[in-house]
């Protein structure tokens, strides 16, 4: 292709490719030859800025997908889009228009360095982007990558997806309805782990039912006080949701330590920095156990256990432990770990270990798990263990969560979704969001396809839905 059809060509898309930032409120910073660089946060801030560049990441390589499908098509030429994502401070140059906003430093430097490590159709973003929004998207560890100019390679990962259980863009956002008693239940756990015993309560329940949903209302009741602010007492959340895509070994206590332990894996000397967490914990010689912890917790420099016999293990366990108890002696600790079903069989190892122990902590373990073929059996070993299966919802409570989300429909269409979806939520709002756009609610159809036989058949197909969605292709 000549220089000139490629400029044509390039600016086209380019167009396509600045508008998704735009949708998320990014300010275009420049083009330079054939990149573009979009900032989040500045000048205009989010709370939620990190997950906006995820968005506009995974929106650009959406659109550039199409464009690159027309143009192998039409010119037989191969076109790939690589992006780069990190979060951090930037030094802002003085405004006088939108136009004229200038970001540079650190932070840019090591997103443009993670652009160009990427593949094409990939986006690269670095452990502290990774950390801000794991919660929302899914990832796959790419793992250290040297990056010109910087001392100490930076841990990266790879942008898979948005996962399925964050609301999409039309909200079906109904307020929670009905597990009233299954809320009790974990109030009454926690209580009983906040005198003093560890407890394990382990939500079970086929794609949808709601687990996630009941965790994060209870997260939310156990986290605020009446106000709504946060309670002085309020429980240290730790959190982590396994997912299908390769996680390392005990990826559901590594991640989750690193922020409690405030680790900052590039500083100069982390090691040291954890060392003086510990003492805040009341470690009494943090020397003592930081080196294993280091092993653990993969931190850079540290060399690979010499072996990985079981006392080795043993030994890990329990230098775990006593940093969760230690965590747990300051506040309760509520540990979440959602999706079970995904977990590597060392975290399950560690998390039964963590369980079983006698102990007399304030810890509650809830956990969340799709009842099925596949998912591991839970291993209670102690009478501090209990399971919650969440059973469908009623019709009536099924109601309304249409009700909420259309309070005109009428009646008769209403009983026929709720028919279909057989009291499970994630159902109705598919349901709801079929027969809807998000530009005109009022537009309601139930689609053709939206019989029995079809509705039933989305269960199983719904980790085929989260895994279509994170891949832009
Ligand atoms: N009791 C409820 N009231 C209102 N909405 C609910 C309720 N339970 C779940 N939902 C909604 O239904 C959807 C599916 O729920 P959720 O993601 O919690 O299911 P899940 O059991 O965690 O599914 P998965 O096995 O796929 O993780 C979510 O949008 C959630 O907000
Ligand atoms: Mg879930």
């Amino acid at each position: 292709m000549d220089p000139e059809e490629l400029q044509v060509l390039v600016s086209g898309i380019f167009e396509d490719l600045a508008e998704e930032a735009v949708r998320q409120d990014g300010t275009i910073e420049k083009f330079i030859g054939d990149a573009i660089f979009v900032i989040f946060g500045a000048p205009l801030a989010h709370e939620d800025d990190p997950q906006r560049a995820l968005r506009t990441a995974l929106g650009m390589q959406r659109v550039f997908a199409e464009h690159a499908k027309r143009v192998k098509a039409e010119r037989g030429a191969e076109l790939g889009l690589r992006i780069g994502i990190h979060t951090g401070m930037v030094v802002a140059g003085a405004v006088r228009s939108v136009r004229e906003y200038g970001v540079m430093g650190d932070t840019v430097n090591i997103a443009s360095r993670l652009q160009s490590a990427a593949g094409p159709g990939e986006i690269y973003v670095s452990q502290t982007t990774f950390r801000l929004t794991n919660r929302e998207f899914s990832f796959r560890e790419v793992g250290p990558i040297e990056l010109k100019g910087k001392e100490k390679p930076i841990l990266t990962y790879a942008l898979t997806g948005e996962r399925s259980d964050v609301r999409p863009s039309i909200d079906v956002a109904a307020p929670l309805v009905g597990r009233w008693m299954e809320l009790s239940r974990l109030d009454l756990a926690y209580q009983s782990a906040r005198l003093g015993r560890t407890e394990v309560v382990l939500i079970a329940g086929e794609p949808g039912i709601g687990k996630s949903r009941l965790a994060s209302e209870f997260i939310g009741l156990a986290t605020s006080s009446e106000e709504g602010a946060k309670a002085a007492d309020a429980p240290r959340v730790l959190r982590w949701t396994f997912s299908r895509v390769n996680q390392r070994s005990y990826a559901g206590f590594i991640e989750p330590l690193l922020v409690e332990l405030e680790v900052d894996i590039s500083a100069a000397d982390p090691i040291a920095g954890m060392e003086q967490r510990l003492q805040e914990l009341g470690f009494a010689n943090p020397g003592m156990v930081s080196p294993i912890l280091a092993q653990f917790l993969h931190l850079p420099g540290v060399s690979e256990p010499a072996s990985d016999s079981e006392e080795w293990k043993r030994s890990m366990f329990i230098v775990v432990y006593d940093v969760i108890a230690a965590l747990a002696r300051q506040h309760p600790v509520l540990y979440v770990l959602e999706d079970l079903h995904f977990a590597d069989s060392a975290s399950l190892d560690l998390l039964w270990f963590l369980a079983s122990r006698t102990s007399r902590v304030p810890i509650l373990f809830l956990l969340a798990q799709r009842l099925g073929p596949g998912s591991p059996e839970p291993k209670p070993s102690r009478t501090n263990f209990s399971q919650l299966v969440l059973e469908p919802l009623s019709d009536e409570e099924a109601a309304r969560i249409v009700e909420a989300t259309f309070d005109w429909m009428p009646a008769e269409l209403r009983d026929r979704i709720v028919a279909r979806a057989g009291g499970n939520p994630f159902f109705i709002e598919e349901s709801l969001r079929s027969g809807t756009s998000a530009n005109d609610r009022r537009r309601w159809r139930c689609p053709r396809r939206c019989t029995p036989s079809s509705r039933r058949a989305s269960t199983g197909s719904r980790p085929q839905r989260a895994s279509a969605s994170s891949s832009p292709r």
